[in-house]
């Protein structure tokens, strides 16, 4: 059973694969029934959410599907039943599971019993379906993704962060992320990125300095300095981020080419300047309508594969 819960679950060939697929899905929404019966998918959340409950919502819908999407705070789950014995029950009654959670740790528990593909809508150390979805706009934009630099500044150990350096790596481009020390990515996830850059042309660059990430960037991005669940940590994230700020003078050191990407919400005035955001070089709406593409692209890829 293949799922979804970091980056590097895909190939690079596979993430090539599903992007394509995307294109096809926006080029013609309705012409893919994979979720015909309807069957349901079940579609939890931990976490806030605009987004990525309304495109799986939407996606599985267009899928022919039945979206079945559920705050956990109303489940069993928020009082405490084990996330196996959850899982047990969502494969017996559903066709894939989705979820926004906390731990990663909780998304393999979930992957491991429920017997269903299990695609990961944002933990705290990854968000891959975004990543997709940022990939497939940039393509858009760039028509290619290989040889690319992409400059991510701000929070480099956020689940943005390291969904950037998995992601990029796998499509082979030139990943700089500028973080704080103390904020840069985890190790590991490094390591991970550059296994799989080194098969795919790319690179991972990890510095403290914003100035050396952004030179000649092609793609630009920034993300929140304070995640879901930091909120007590907000007044010394926004001390310590405010170097990293994606203004118009920052944007000078990028390619005049350069686009810009905010998987949002965006607080304007602090991660990006209102200019930048809703500036010429922002392709922030288009990256938001492309979840809703993407998504619908990787269900039905691993619903394929688990037939
Ligand atoms: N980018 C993103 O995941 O947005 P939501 O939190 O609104 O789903
Ligand atoms: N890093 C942000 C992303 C929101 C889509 C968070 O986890 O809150």
């Amino acid at each position: 059973m293949r799922h979804f819960l970091r980056d590097d679950d895909l190939s690079p060939a596979e993430q090539r694969e599903v992007l394509e697929l995307a294109l096809a899905m926006k080029a013609e929404p309705y012409a893919r029934k994979p979720l015909a019966g309807p069957q349901t998918v079940a579609v939890l959340f931990d976490k806030s959410s605009t987004r990525t409950r309304v495109s799986f919502a939407v996606g599985i819908a267009d899928l022919g599907g039945n979206p079945l999407v559920m705050d956990t705070g109303t489940t069993q789950i928020g009082r405490g039943e084990p996330i196996a014995d959850t899982a047990r029950v969502l494969g017996r009654m559903t066709s894939a599971v989705v979820w926004r959670t906390y731990a990663q740790a909780g998304l393999e528990d979930m992957a491991a019993h429920a017997g269903v593909p299990v695609v990961n809508a944002l933990s705290d150390d990854f968000h891959p379906c975004q990543i997709l979805a940022d990939w497939l706009t940039v393509l858009e934009h760039k028509g290619t993704l290989a040889g690319l630099t992409v400059a991510y500044l701000g929070d480099g150990a956020n689940n943005m962060g390291h969904s950037y350096v998995l992601g990029g790596a796998t499509a082979g481009m030139h990943v700089r992320v500028g973080a704080p020390s103390g904020y840069q990515p985890d190790p590991a996830i490094v390591a991970d990125a550059q296994r799989v850059a080194a098969t795919t042309g790319g690179s991972v660059v990890i510095t403290d300095d914003p100035a050396e990430a952004l030179r000649d960037a092609d793609v630009v991005i920034t993300d929140t300095w304070v995640s879901m669940g930091q909120e007590d940590e907000k007044a010394e994230r926004l001390a310590l981020f405010s170097g990293y700020s994606i203004t118009t003078e920052a944007m000078g050191l990028a390619r005049p080419d350069a686009v810009v990407l905010h998987c949002l919400p965006a607080y304007r005035g602090l991660e990006i300047a209102a200019d930048v955001i809703d500036g010429p070089q922002s392709v922030v709406w288009d990256e938001a309508e492309n979840r809703l593409h993407a998504q619908k692209a990787v269900l039905a890829w691993l619903l394929a594969k688990a037939s």
